[in-house]
C-alpha cells in the first residue's frame, strides 16, 4: 500500500511516506480533544477510485457550515502496546457498536501513519448537527473529525509539527476513511486530486482552492432538500467500483479534468451562468454514470426530478441564478447567491418543501473548515 502511494505521487508536494512516523518513545498518559468538522458538497464530482482510496479524477467542493459533526476523542494510555485496537463509540449519547467495523477498518488503514493509536484506548463521542439517516452523508464530516482529533494527539506528542503538515496529514488520514472526507478539513473551496492548473494539488489530500474567487461565490448558499432519508440502495463504495470497466469512464475522467480548468475561470470571473451550466451538468453526469454502469442503478427519486423541473421553471420565470446539484442519493442541493436568499427561501417553502420527506430541508452556506473546540 505504501509503495503504491509513493509511486502515484512521487512528483507531488508530499508523499505518503512523508506522513509515516515512528512510534513515539514518550507518550502522554491521557487527554481529550474535540473538533467540529463540516460536510462538503462537490461541484465537480469524484466518482471512481483506485487503491488506496485515490481518485480517478480531480474534484472541487464547497465546504459547508451548518451541516457538521462534533467529535470528542478521549485517550488513555494502555499498560502496554497491543496488537489490537481498543476503542468505544458513543453516538448522540448512546453506545453505538454498529459503527465499530468502519472505525476498525479506518484504524487498520492509517496505523502506519499514526502508530500511537495502538498505545491508547479511545472513547469516541460524536454527534451530527443534521439528523441521522437524513440521507446526508455523514462520512465526510465524521471521518474528518476523527482525523483532526488524531492529528491533535500527534501534535501533542510532537509539538514541533508545522501547521501546513498538520492540515495536509489530517486531510490525508480523512481520505483513507472516506475519499470525500479529505475535502472537509479546510474551507471554503477545496480541490482534491492532481490537476496541472492547481498548484500543490494532490491525489493524497485536499488543498484549499487558493486562486481568485469572485465575491458572489464567497457567500454562496446551499439548501439541502431531504427527498429521501432512507439508507441508499447502492453505497458509494459500490458505485466507485462500478467505474472500473465502465464504458464511459475514460471520457468522464477527462471531462472532470476539463471542468476543473473551466470552473477555475468561472470562479475567478464570477460568471454565474457558466457556473450553473457546469454544476448541473456535473450532477447529471454523476447520475448518468450510475445509470450506465453494469449493473445499472438509479438513486434519484420521482421527487428529485419534480424539484429539478420546478427549479428550472423558477429560474426561467424569475431570471434567478439558482441551480441544483446532487450527491450520490436522491436529495437535492440548491445553490444560489446570497442576494437571492429571501426570494429563494420563500420559493423553497411554498413550492419545494412538499417534495421533501416530512417537508424537511436544511439551509446551509459556505464555511471555513474544521474548528477545534477548547
Ligand atoms: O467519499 P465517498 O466515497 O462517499 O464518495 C462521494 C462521492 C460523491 O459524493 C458522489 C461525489 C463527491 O465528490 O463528493
Amino acid at each position: 500500500m505504501l509503495q503504491n502511494e509513493y509511486i502515484c505521487s512521487k512528483f507531488k508536494d508530499l508523499n505518503a511516506s512523508d506522513f509515516i512516523v515512528k512510534p513515539f518513545d514518550t507518550l502522554l498518559n491521557d487527554g481529550t480533544t474535540t473538533w467540529k468538522t463540516p460536510s462538503n458538497i462537490a461541484l465537480v464530482k469524484y466518482w471512481g477510485k483506485r487503491d488506496p482510496q485515490l481518485p480517478e479524477n480531480p474534484s472541487i467542493s464547497f465546504t459547508l457550515n451548518n451541516c457538521h459533526t462534533v467529535t470528542t476523542m478521549a485517550y488513555q494510555k494502555r499498560i502496554s502496546r497491543e496488537t489490537e485496537f481498543s476503542f468505544e463509540i458513543i453516538f448522540e449519547g448512546k453506545t453505538k457498536d454498529s459503527f465499530k467495523p468502519k472505525i476498525q477498518k479506518f484504524f487498520e488503514r492509517i496505523v502506519d501513519y499514526v502508530p500511537f493509536i495502538k498505545d491508547y484506548h479511545f472513547i469516541i463521542s460524536s454527534e451530527n448537527s443534521f439528523p441521522h439517516s437524513s440521507g446526508i452523508a455523514s462520512s465526510a464530516s465524521g471521518m474528518s473529525a476523527l482525523a483532526m482529533c488524531l492529528m491533535t494527539i500527534e501534535k501533542r506528542l510532537n509539538p514541533g509539527m508545522d501547521t501546513s503538515y498538520f492540515y495536509k496529514k489530517a486531510s490525508f488520514l480523512a481520505r483513507l476513511g472516506s475519499g470525500s472526507a479529505c475535502r472537509s478539513v479546510k474551507g471554503d473551496l477545496v480541490v482534491w486530486g492532481e490537476h496541472e492548473e492547481i498548484a500543490g494539488s494532490s491525489d493524497l489530500y485536499g488543498v484549499p482552492f487558493s486562486t481568485k474567487v469572485a465575491p458572489v461565490f464567497k457567500e454562496y448558499q446551499d439548501t439541502i432538500l431531504l427527498v429521501d432519508k432512507g439508507e441508499k440502495q447502492v453505497s458509494s463504495t459500490v458505485g466507485h467500483e462500478l467505474m472500473h470497466g465502465h464504458p464511459f469512464a475514460k471520457n468522464r475522467f477527462q471531462q472532470a479534468v476539463d471542468h476543473i480548468s473551466k470552473i477555475k475561470t468561472i470562479l475567478a470571473t464570477g460568471n454565474v451562468q457558466d457556473f450553473i451550466a457546469l454544476v448541473e451538468s456535473e450532477a447529471l453526469t454523476l447520475h448518468a454514470m450510475m445509470m450506465t454502469s453494469q449493473p445499472y442503478f438509479i438513486l434519484m427519486k420521482p421527487n428529485t426530478l419534480e424539484i429539478i423541473q420546478k427549479v428550472w421553471n423558477y429560474r426561467e420565470a424569475h431570471k434567478s441564478s439558482i441551480c441544483f446539484t446532487l450527491d450520490a442519493g436522491a436529495n437535492v442541493h440548491l445553490l444560489y447567491p446570497k442576494s437571492e436568499k429571501e426570494m429563494v427561501r420563500e420559493f423553497i417553502e411554498k413550492e419545494l418543501a412538499m417534495f421533501c420527506q416530512q417537508s424537511h430541508f436544511i439551509h446551509d452556506e459556505l464555511g471555513s473548515g474544521a474548528i477545534e473546540i477548547e
